[in-house]
């Protein structure tokens, strides 16, 4: 099929059915919708590269020189998971960018969707400024009552209320649910220094909305078709779920960020010795230091794509593809041949033809730690637990771990 390409370009998927269904875990479910919107493989390769310069530039400097944020990329393009959010007394809904890579909750990145004040609206003068690599907001800090459903009410949540952002465009703000160490310089106080603010799994662990501080993220591979599955959230317990299959691996978190130690290897052989990367749902690719990636396209026979930015293998090279395997916690966790390559049906998308293959992964710098990233493109394959009680992440087979939808 033909279409117009200004419609494909701006392609947007909202997807709904649900094949799975209500999870049986003891864990309160927030539905999680996926959006598309990415009309260029370069912008969605710079967008998650600043991401991963911003998760190491952390380590050395909190705050960020208003440089560094101009210099960020304009156009933040991406395949994002959305979960809608009541504010308020009146309960705004909100549509916001689900974020294990950062952890302020904000609203009004959509200019012509202001954040309207309510009787439990509490305005504290705080001003609030976060940096994403890939974008950024200020506003000013405000508490609020926060519903991510019906069980999941918070009262008194901090959120920020943006006066001006840069690279968030579809979206109405985040829901952040990364370490509450990240806010972390994230307020201005206006009366008082604030060090943290809790974050919204903080809160709800507090005020005893869950038994222990747990979120796990259930991404779906993209498929691109109508009845694509929706994703989930489970906060609390998430022990019997029907969204993973077998045990959990538990690994400890090492970093401000949900980093944690891994290696890689392809083909039975070790590209990446040991080091720590970043789980990261507000990321689409998978981020391979320089060295490890080189090893791994030379074994594939990749090639550059310019269309794209993304390497090119013939169906012939797919069908000889080796698993890419990141072993954490002393477990193996594959990504079989189809869990390496870009969606086919959202080829248009990237800048690529139809029923060409392109590898969903992306060299960083040479360096090895904190320097590269586990994005959706893992996490579809693979049902995550961040779990803040006790400082760790855990994964689990799903029952798209061996899917074939790309
Ligand atoms: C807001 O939603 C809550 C449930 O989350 C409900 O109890 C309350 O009545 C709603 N308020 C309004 C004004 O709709
Ligand atoms: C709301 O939360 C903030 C920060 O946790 C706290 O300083 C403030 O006292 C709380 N307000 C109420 C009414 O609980
Ligand atoms: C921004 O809000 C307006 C008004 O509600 C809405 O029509 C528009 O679709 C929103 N834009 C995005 C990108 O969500
Ligand atoms: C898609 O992203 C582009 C670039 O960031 C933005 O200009 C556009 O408004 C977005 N489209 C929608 C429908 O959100
Ligand atoms: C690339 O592959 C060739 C064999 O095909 C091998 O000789 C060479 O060492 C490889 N280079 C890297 C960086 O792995
Ligand atoms: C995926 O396939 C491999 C190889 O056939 C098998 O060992 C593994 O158990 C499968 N994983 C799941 C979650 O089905």
């Amino acid at each position: 099929m033909i279409y117009p390409s200004v419609i494909l370009s701006w392609l947007v998927l909202s997807i709904t059915a649900s094949p799975i269904t209500q999870s049986q875990s003891s864990g309160l479910s927030v539905p999680i919708r996926k959006y598309v919107n990415v009309t260029s493989g370069y912008n969605l390769i710079n967008a998650g590269q600043s991401r991963a310069r911003s998760f190491r530039d952390r380590t050395t400097s909190r705050h960020v020189s208003d440089k560094k944020r101009q210099a960020v990329p304009v156009v933040n393009e991406a395949i994002t998971y959305i979960a809608e959010v009541a504010v308020g007394a009146d309960n705004q809904t909100f549509q916001l960018l689900v974020d294990t890579g950062s952890s302020n909750t904000w609203v009004g990145a959509n200019a012509s969707y202001t954040y309207v004040p309510s009787s439990s609206s509490v305005w504290t003068d705080d001003i609030v400024i976060v940096d994403y690599g890939s974008g950024y907001f200020f506003g000013y800090e405000y508490y609020d009552t926060v519903a991510l459903s019906n069980d999941l009410v918070i009262k008194n949540q901090s959120i920020g209320v943006a006066d001006f952002q840069q690279g968030f465009t579809s979206m109405d703000g985040i829901l952040g649910i990364g370490p509450v160490d990240l806010t972390d310089g994230t307020i201005l106080g206006a009366l008082a220094p604030v060090t943290t603010v809790p974050t919204v799994s903080d809160n709800l662990f507090t005020q005893g909305a869950i038994s222990t501080e747990v979120v796990g993220v259930s991404f779906v591979p993209t498929t691109g078709s109508a009845d694509d599955p929706e994703g989930e959230l489970i906060f609390g317990d998430v022990g019997g779920s029907a969204r993973y299959t077998g045990q959990i691996t538990y690994t400890p978190k090492e970093t401000d960020y949900w980093g944690i130690t891994q290696s890689i290897s392809y083909g039975g052989a070790e590209i990446m010795a040991s080091a720590i990367g970043v789980v990261d749902t507000g990321t689409t690719l998978n981020y391979i230091p320089t060295d490890a990636f080189n090893a791994y396209i030379n074994s594939t026979g990749g090639i550059f794509d310019q269309a794209t930015g993304l390497y090119e293998i013939t169906e012939e090279q797919y069908n000889s593809l080796d698993d890419l395997v990141f072993t954490i916690g002393g477990v193996d966790f594959p990504l079989t041949p189809n869990a390496q390559i870009w969606p086919r049906s959202l080829n248009e998308n990237i800048g690529g033809e139809e029923g060409k293959i392109y590898l969903a992964a992306v060299a960083t710098d040479p360096i090895e730690d904190l320097n590269f990233i586990n994005g959706y493109v893992f996490l579809e394959r693979y049902f995550s637990i961040f779990d803040n009680s006790n400082s760790r992440i855990g994964f689990a087979a799903t029952p798209y771990t061996n899917a074939t939808s790309n």
